[in-house]
């Protein structure tokens, strides 16, 4: 994501606490308050736990997720949560080049074991995130030239040895993230202007051999609906899949704005890629807003988040939705558009949002 769009559309930044202070928040779903029957009557069987989101996801025969980050795991209440409520997780940072491989062929898998290890105790399935970026490289890679001989070896060996370390215990990579520039062009990475378009192909093809049972995926986001980037994708899988090359999923990433507006097409999107024969997951979703959060803000929010959620539920290959950390508290949005945030279900004080209740309704619960 880009800095400079929230930089010139963006000039006051409030806290996200703001809308917490202003007790917009909901009543925690764990802690329903009694009934007057329950309260009165002392044989009153107790009341069952309400399902989870996870366990409410599974029924539609999906999951859903949350993001999370290493430095989040020295917070025991944010810990419990993401491992109830959530049944898969996806590491926000930890996978990523400039922490796997932080120096030319010396691989460092400790932050991302410790998020598989939570994973592993709390029976969540990994999505794992991501193999090659333009982003969060290791500066070995970025503050020189490559000739193609030269990087292919390196990139080839980064896939390899990671998706190796992983293999069999993550259900889907992302392979190559945000490849296209939103008019459908390629991204000016240096993996595209050394190596060309067929780094892509590579990528999966040598991901495919390390680990031939992850789900291979493409990811990106501002490919909600139908649009330039979205068609380029469209254009690119059916190419990939007519080649024999082994892509099986696309990732919608969904980071959305309320002052955006709210992406047409979204459901007809994700069944065009469906039609395609490969998956699709929704894998970073979190909608922002412009702060202070107001109640009708927040209201919105949720009936975005609502109808996210159904367009997914309403395609059989669509598997899962994964939110980009599940709290105000830990999301990315503040220190990237400053003025902007209150985009996650549960607020700064792991409360759940309306918008947490909306997606509980839109899951049957
Ligand atoms: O590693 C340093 C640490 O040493 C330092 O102490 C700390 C101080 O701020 O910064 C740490 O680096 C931060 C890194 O996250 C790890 O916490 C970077 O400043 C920060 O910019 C970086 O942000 C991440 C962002 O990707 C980078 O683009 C977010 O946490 C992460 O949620 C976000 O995730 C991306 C997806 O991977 C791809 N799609 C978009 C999404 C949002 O940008």
């Amino acid at each position: 994501m880009s800095m400079s769009r929230s930089m010139s559309r963006h000039l006051v930044a409030l806290s996200a606490a703001v809308c917490v202070a202003a007790g917009l928040a909901a009543t925690p779903a764990t802690a329903e308050p009694a009934s007057k029957e329950s309260a009165t009557t002392e044989s009153a069987a107790p009341k069952p736990r309400p399902k989870t989101l996870g366990e409410l996801a599974r029924k539609h025969h999906k999951y859903f997720g949350s993001a999370t980050d290493n430095p989040e795991f020295t917070d025991a209440a944010y810990l419990k949560l993401l491992g109830s409520e959530f049944g898969q997780t996806t590491p926000g940072n930890a996978m990523k080049w400039y922490a796997t491989e932080p120096e030319p062929g010396v691989f460092d898998f400790t932050a991302a074991d410790e998020v598989m290890a939570f994973a592993k105790n709390h029976h969540q399935k990994v999505r794992g995130h991501t193999l090659v970026w333009h982003s969060q490289l290791p500066a070995w890679l970025t503050d020189r030239t490559w000739t193609a001989e030269e990087l292919r070896p390196v990139l080839k060996n980064h896939i390899q040895t990671v998706a190796r370390h992983y293999k069999g215990k993550v259900i889907h990579w992302d392979v190559v993230n945000e490849a296209f520039n939103e008019d459908g062009t390629y991204r000016e990475s240096v993996f595209y202007k050394t190596l060309g378009p067929g780094y892509i192909a590579d990528a999966l093809r040598w991901a495919h051999e390390a680990d031939p049972h992850a789900k291979l995926y493409l990811n990106d986001y501002n490919v909600d609906g139908l649009n330039a980037k979205s068609d380029a994708y469209y254009r690119l899988i059916k190419q990939l899949k007519a080649d024999g090359v082994p892509i099986e999923g696309f990732g919608l990433q969904g980071h959305l704005a309320l002052q955006y507006g709210y992406p047409a097409g979204i459901k007809e999107n994700i069944q065009r890629f469906a039609d395609l024969g490969v998956e699709v997951a929704i894998t970073e979703l979190d909608i922002r807003m412009e702060l202070p959060a107001t109640p009708q803000k927040l209201a919105t929010q949720a009936t975005w988040y609502a109808d996210y959620v159904r367009a997914c539920l309403a395609v059989r290959k669509c598997v899962g939705v994964t939110l980009w950390d599940y709290t105000d508290k830990y999301s990315w949005i503040p220190a990237v558009f400053p003025g902007e945030g209150a985009a996650l279900p549960y607020d700064e004080d792991l409360r759940p949002k309306p918008a947490y209740h909306a997606i509980r309704k839109v899951l049957g619960g």
